[in-house]
């Protein structure tokens, strides 16, 4: 059997990420495993996120009042905000298996269809990154989701032919950073889409409490709420830092996180007190220092902090355009007047020249 077909695999384009970043650096196998074992197991546990674990909460409930299977689910939202975390609460909650695997990691469709024709009924496929499938992989998925079905291609050329496999019912999980590639009838065939939002400090907290707990490391209130403030909004910066911050309590302190402990402590590893971290400085520096705070490019940009393009606008960029420090322009990259102050720097208006102050004074 043949279950080839010739679409070439589409090229990756991944973020060449610095291995020294504290916060968004791709966790090691022993951080992996730090990270499955701090994962919340039930929705009760997962902390934040009340419109979509409400709405996600009577999916479930329904189905399987029913004793159906639940609807596929689409879930969308920033790196480490729980989307395969609730992808396996998802499959606990209905007392279903998971198969775990990811856009990428499905080249083919016959890959596909490998995976769907031993799946079990009621069990749940996640596919993470389902953004980056290929377009065959995509175009028999949509039937698998519909109708539960697949056409299996055998053979090549005019002699191909099309065998029809049933499969059995199963709930579809899909995952993504980037809900807007995702091509509307992929979209449209989710019963339930659920975006996930940054957290609430207060929420972090919780997070960072519960971790904490989990990891048997003592920590005060004000602890929990200094790390929290520099997590970015994102509970797996929040756990992250948390690890860090015991470690520094374990050998330069007593082991008991306070607010002076865990300040030090993310002072040491150079995350300041609104989040940023050593590669958003730099760059906000050199767009404040070099190039007066813009319009620059970003490759010129790139260029001066010594990081890959696609480093500085898939890494850095995010978090400072949240945070209203950096703007993207049609001209280039600017620096906000909250940029000049969060690195006590003046900017230098009366020099004019760059225009960019009618920009915030419109
Ligand atoms: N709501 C939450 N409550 C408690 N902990 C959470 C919550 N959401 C995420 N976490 C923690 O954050 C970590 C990262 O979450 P997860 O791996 O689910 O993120 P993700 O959205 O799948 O990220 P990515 O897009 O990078 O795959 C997990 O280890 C989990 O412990
Ligand atoms: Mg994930």
């Amino acid at each position: 059997m043949n279950w080839d077909d010739t679409a070439p695999s589409t090229a990756e384009e991944t973020a060449d990420v610095p291995a020294d970043r504290l916060v968004a650096a791709d966790a090691d196998g022993e951080e992996n495993a730090v990270e499955a074992a701090l994962r919340p197991k039930d929705l009760d546990e997962f902390v934040g996120q009340e419109r979509v674990r409400e709405q996600l909460d009577l999916v479930l409930k329904a189905a399987r009042a029913r004793g159906a299977t639940a609807d596929h689910v689409l879930l969308s939202g920033a790196p480490g905000l729980g989307k395969t975390t609730l992808s396996m609460i998802i499959a606990a909650e209905m007392g279903a298996p998971i198969r775990i695997t990811s856009g990428p990691a499905i080249q083919h469709a016959g890959d596909l269809a490998a995976i769907l024709s031993s799946l079990q009924e009621g069990e749940v496929l996640f596919l993470d990154e389902i953004h980056r499938m290929s377009r065959p992989a995509e175009e028999m998925l949509y039937m698998a989701m519909e109708d539960f079905r697949v056409d299996v291609i055998v053979g090549k050329g005019p002699g191909a032919t099309a065998i029809p496999l049933e499969l059995p019912p199963f709930t579809l999980v899909g995952a993504t950073t980037r809900a807007g590639l995702l091509p509307p009838p992929l979209r449209d065939r989710f019963g339930f889409t659920g975006h996930m939002e940054f957290y609430a400090p207060v929420e972090l907290e919780r997070v960072i409490r519960r971790s904490a707990g989990l990891l048997d490391v003592e920590i005060e209130p004000e602890g929990a709420a200094e790390i929290a403030g520099r997590s970015r909004g994102t509970p797996r910066i929040a756990n992250r830092l948390l690890r860090r911050v015991r470690d520094y309590a374990q050998v330069k302190a007593d082991g008991v996180i306070t607010r002076e402990v865990a300040a030090q402590a993310l002072g040491v590893y150079e995350v300041d007190a609104r989040g940023l971290d050593r590669l958003d400085r730099a760059v906000l520096t050199a767009l404040l220092k070099l190039f007066g705070g813009g319009p620059v490019g970003l490759s010129t940009l790139a260029v001066a902090v010594g990081e890959e393009r696609e480093t500085v606008e898939e890494v850095a960029e995010p978090f400072l355009v949240r945070e209203g420090l950096l703007a993207r322009t049609p001209r280039g990259r600017i620096a906000t007047p909250a940029a000049w102050a969060h690195l006590g720097l003046v900017p230098p208006q009366q020099a004019g020249g760059s225009g960019q102050r009618g920009l915030f004074e419109a």
